[in-house]
């Protein structure tokens, strides 16, 4: 959803969240029009603006005072982009210190994976913090579609001094000049034998080669190379080992010919945050910002979240500029109804217009309802659901039966979900892989507004 109409649905006088909260002022009695100079005036001064200068200074135009306080809030959740700031940084102490044994103590490389907005790239950004410390060099390179190892080693050599390389003593010429390992590259594209050869020169440092979104490099002769790379820099004892990341439900579906390396690679699948790591995300946000939420607010908030880091600093976000909306200081759950409302919103844009017409039209309520219950397992595991789960949740058998003629009968439709048969069995998965997020908010939604004004439990 673009920045407009979020601004429009806040700035302007008739939004919900004003709606809910305060009652509207009456419409002003009929009068003859302004002069057409005097309603231009007005107009431009309706007309939606930025509240603080690309510079994050707050805007002179006079505001509605609240803009200090929506530029501090903004910095304390930030869903849409990863963690940079430790402060804001919360849990994942167990996961961390595992990823910094494997590296330091068994010299391994690691291959992180799991389901998109678990947190991957935050936590490659505070060990980069922490490798750094140590005086590591870390090279950080997001993948695209169209990666290949000759632009991709050249970007991580450029990160690299000369002075580490074997060859040259930092006081030689080339050294002090600032030169780096891609000056020595020729103009013949980089092989795989050459970027080890090269990476095999380092001494007196130790490198860390961070890859993400590896899911993205749709060429499978560069996941190829990396994975060769990565064998033969730990066959040869060389001091530089890669970190791969990327959206994935299990090892090898991100990195090609892993039976070959196995034995080389930390394989870490990053679990969900547990309600304490969540809560933690909020207070850490609450602190920043200078913003209170309450323990039932904060609830809401973590129990909806079901293990996403993303979904947690989501609805925080909304909740947050909500509150701030109003005037107020202390987020509560009513403005975590309104930041489900504009999370379903934006999950909802993103579905296709095939799902979106399914799930709001052609579904009934109980088949809906099933969804949702599936979709609470398939958001932590990459979409994938199994019968067997189904037979966990619902305990009457004739609800399960039920329950899979309804998957059944979409299935062949290919509707919404999917069967996927591979080495775990035959299991289902939601075709789309904002489905299970938006089922499950809606459940969450809808147990909310059953719930009114009983006190939410985690
Ligand atoms: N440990 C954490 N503490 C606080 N916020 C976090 C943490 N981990 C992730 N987040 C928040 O969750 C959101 C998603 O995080 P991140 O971008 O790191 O996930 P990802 O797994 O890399 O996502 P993708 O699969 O889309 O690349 C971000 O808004 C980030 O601010
Ligand atoms: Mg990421």
């Amino acid at each position: 959803m673009g920045w407009f109409s979020k601004i429009s649905r806040r700035g302007g006088a008739q939004t919900p969240r004003t709606a809910d909260r305060a009652p509207q002022a009456s419409a002003p009695p009929l009068s003859p029009s302004p002069p057409s100079r005097v309603r231009r005036v007005e107009r431009a001064a309706d007309f939606p603006r930025f509240q603080a200068t690309a510079s994050d200074q707050i805007s002179s135009h006079p505001g509605d005072g609240t803009s200090a306080a929506r530029m501090r809030f903004r910095a304390a959740f930030t869903p849409s982009q990863p963690v940079v700031d430790r402060r804001m940084f919360a849990g994942r102490g167990e996961v961390l210190t595992a990823m910094i044994r494997s590296i330091e103590d068994q010299r391994l490389h690691t291959v992180m994976y799991g389901v998109r907005g678990i947190g991957k790239t935050s936590m490659l950004h505070v060990l980069s913090q922490a490798a750094r410390d140590a005086r590591y060099i870390v090279t950080y390179v997001s993948c695209g579609a169209s990666s290949n190892l000759d632009e991709t080693f050249r970007a991580i050599a450029s990160n690299i001094p000369l002075l580490f390389h074997s060859q040259y003593d930092p006081t030689t010429a080339e050294a002090e000049t600032g030169a780096t390992l891609k000056d020595l590259l020729g103009p013949n594209p980089v092989t795989v034998r050459v970027a080890s050869d090269l990476l095999a020169r380092i001494v007196g440092t130790r490198v860390l080669i961070i890859l993400d979104e590896f899911d993205r490099c749709e060429l499978p002769e560069f996941r190829h190379n990396i994975a060769e790379l990565m064998k033969n820099l730990s066959d040869r004892s060389v001091r530089v080992q890669f970190i791969i990341a990327g959206v994935a439900a299990n090892l090898d579906e991100l990195v090609e010919h892993i039976p070959s390396i196995q034995r080389n690679v930390y394989a870490l699948q990053v679990p969900p945050m547990g309600p304490g790591e969540l809560r933690d995300l909020v207070r850490n946000g609450e602190e920043l910002s200078g913003l209170t939420f309450t323990d039932d607010a904060v609830r809401a908030i973590v129990r909806a979240a079901n293990g996403l880091p993303y979904i947690a600093s989501l609805l925080s976000h909304h909740a947050g500029l909500a509150a701030i909306d109003s005037g107020e200081s202390l987020v509560k759950i009513e403005d975590v109804k309104i930041a489900m409302a504009e999370a379903l919103a934006e999950f909802n844009g993103r579905l296709s217009r095939r799902a979106q017409n399914h799930i709001s039209e052609s579904l009934d309520k109980q088949s809906i309802e099933l969804l949702c219950a599936l979709a609470e397992t398939a958001q932590k595991s990459g979409g994938y659901f199994s019968f067997e789960v189904l037979r966990q949740k619902l305990s009457n058998p004739a609800n399960v039966a039920r329950c899979i003629e309804i998957i059944e009968r979409l299935e062949a439709r290919e509707i919404l979900v999917q069967a996927v048969d591979d080495e775990f069995g035959r299991r289902h998965r939601f075709i789309e892989e904002g489905v299970p997020s938006y089922l499950w908010l809606l459940s969450e939604q809808s147990r909310l507004s059953v719930a009114r004004e009983r006190p939410v439990k985690a």
